[in-house]
């Protein structure tokens, strides 16, 4: 079962899993806990795999409360319904659980997100291990795919309309494309629950990642480009646990070139 299946990640997952139940936002609202957990113990699905989510880290700042209720409580309610119905849940959580203070983190580090929108996708991680031990949380960064909005695709708009775009180099992370980890996820499947971290491989900049899509970018710095959410400076996600993923540069010439087709 799949739910948030019209999401930019829950798109490519129907893909990868084409006679899975599947579930958008209009469909199923995950905050609705009764009916989330009558679903999921009515289908009796083996595997449900959480995609839906609320991902806008800039404005998560004024609507705390609403990105909990999405990344923080309903994933508890989801992990009720799994622990009901014998399945095992897979869900989806985020590199900004972490302040950035280390280059890169393990599965096993310590979490201290500084922002809303990591307190709330944190808060979620903790209410599945409340309901279930039957879990796996993918911690995953910088996502772009063919089915969202993404930061692929803005470079790609602003790149015409202006002589240069101004891109920060102090914030390293982890692109991944949504299409691997979608594939990625089938493979896990059967793996020990507990945490994973799933990113395509390669550490670059936000600066080195958009110098990689458009050619008119110039570096500068967090200072330079203030947001409403601070972001963690380093936010490197080691996977220990499986195999790499390929390089981000190489899904991302995949992407690029789907596009063109
Ligand atoms: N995007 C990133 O860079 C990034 C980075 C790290 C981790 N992640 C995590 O990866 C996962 C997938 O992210 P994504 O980028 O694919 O997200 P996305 O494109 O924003 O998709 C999220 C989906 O969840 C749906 N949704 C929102 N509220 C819902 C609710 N109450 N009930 C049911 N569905 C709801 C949305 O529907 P509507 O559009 O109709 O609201 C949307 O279809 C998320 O867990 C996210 O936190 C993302």
């Amino acid at each position: 079962m799949i739910l948030g299946a019209g999401g930019m990640l829950g798109t490519d997952l129907c893909k990868v899993f084409p006679d899975a139940l599947k579930f958008t936002h209009h469909e199923l609202d995950i905050t609705e806990r009764e009916l989330v957990i009558k679903t999921i113990r009515e289908n009796k699905p083996d595997v449900v795999i959480n995609a839906a989510a609320y991902t806008k880290v800039d404005q998560a700042e004024d609507e705390e409360e609403l990105a909990c209720a999405i990344n923080g409580y309903a994933p508890g309610y989801i992990a009720e319904g799994c622990a009901l119905a014998g399945a095992t849940l897979i869900h989806y959580s985020t590199d900004y659980v972490f302040d950035g203070s280390k280059p890169e983190y393990i599965e096993s580090d310590q979490t201290n997100p500084i922002n809303a929108y990591g307190r709330s996708k944190l808060l979620g991680e903790q209410e599945i291990a409340k309901h279930t031990d039957n879990y796996m949380i993918i911690r995953t960064s910088w996502l772009f795919g063919k089915h969202g909005r993404n930061f692929v695709d803005t470079m790609m708009r602003l790149s015409p309309q202006m002589e240069n775009v101004k891109v920060v180099n102090d914030q390293l992370g982890r692109p991944t494309y949504t299409a691997d980890l979608a594939l990625k996820t089938a493979e896990i499947i059967d793996m020990e629950p507990g945490i994973y971290h799933l990113t395509n491989s390669g550490t670059c900049s936000w600066y080195d990642f958009a110098s990689a899509i458009i050619p008119n970018v110039i570096p500068c710095t967090s200072k330079d480009y203030p947001t409403k959410a601070k972001r963690p400076r380093y936010s490197v996600l080691r996977n220990t646990k499986t195999t790499p993923m390929r390089h981000w540069k190489d899904a991302l010439k995949e992407y690029l070139k789907e596009k063109r087709a």
